[in-house]
């Protein structure tokens, strides 16, 4: 299979990367919320430790992503058959979703420096965490993860019924199925 996409197919860079960031995105959702959660001061600093590393980790691959596809490739022509409006608005939340998850990753990183709890949870230093309301990204953090978790469904939806009700095989062109 080829590197780069092609009219009608995405290449393996960006089907590596779509699939890979859909993992993180993942786990970034369940650990941040366990993190919200957790009562016990020592299990939210580890789930914090992974959260926030896996954020990084987000940020650095979708940061490559708009890289690649600014300076490399370019993306397939859309789906034949999908009325204007619908096509416009998959485009919106492809571009949103890349804005949130910047915004994210720098929201919250914004609370790790405000707080002061870098140093509890990569610096070994003892103490309980910070009440992350009290520093502002926690705001936009919350709001953010609210409006991705909206777009995702709307989007797997949207993916699936392209696939099985419209029978236009929209899945292959991200590498799952021929
Ligand atoms: C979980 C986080 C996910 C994110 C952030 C995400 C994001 C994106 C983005 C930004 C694109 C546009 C291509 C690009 O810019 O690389 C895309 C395309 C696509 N995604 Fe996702 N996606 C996610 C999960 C999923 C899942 C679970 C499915 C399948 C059920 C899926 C199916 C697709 C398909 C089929 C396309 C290609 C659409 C086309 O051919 O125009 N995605 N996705
Ligand atoms: C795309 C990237 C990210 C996603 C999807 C994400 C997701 C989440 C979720 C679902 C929550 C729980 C929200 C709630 O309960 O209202 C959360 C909280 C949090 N996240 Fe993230 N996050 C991301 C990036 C980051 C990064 C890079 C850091 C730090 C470097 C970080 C630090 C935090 C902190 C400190 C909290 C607050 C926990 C609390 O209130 O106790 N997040 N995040």
């Amino acid at each position: 299979m080829a590197l780069k996409s092609t009219q009608d197919r995405f290449g393996t860079v960006a089907i590596t990367i779509h699939w890979l960031a859909a993992a993180l995105i993942v786990a970034l959702l369940i650990s941040g919320f366990r993190v919200s959660g957790a009562a016990d001061p020592a299990a939210k600093a580890a789930f914090l430790r992974f959260h926030a590393v896996m954020g990084i980790a987000i940020l650095a691959l979708t940061l490559g992503r708009i890289a690649w596809w600014w300076f490399a490739d370019r993306k397939p022509l859309p789906v034949a058959g999908q009325p204007p409006l619908l096509r416009r608005a998959a485009s919106a939340v492809h571009l949103v979703f890349y804005i949130l998850i910047v915004g994210l990753a720098a929201s919250g990183i914004g609370m790790m420096i405000l707080s002061g709890a870098g140093p509890i949870v990569f610096g070994g230093a003892s103490g309980a965490l910070p009440d992350f309301w009290t520093v502002p990204p926690r705001i936009p953090h919350g709001i953010g993860v609210r409006v991705l978790i909206a777009l995702l469904i709307l989007h797997v939806a949207g993916a699936l019924y392209h696939h099985f009700i419209r029978g236009d095989r929209l899945l292959a062109r991200m590498g799952v199925g021929r």
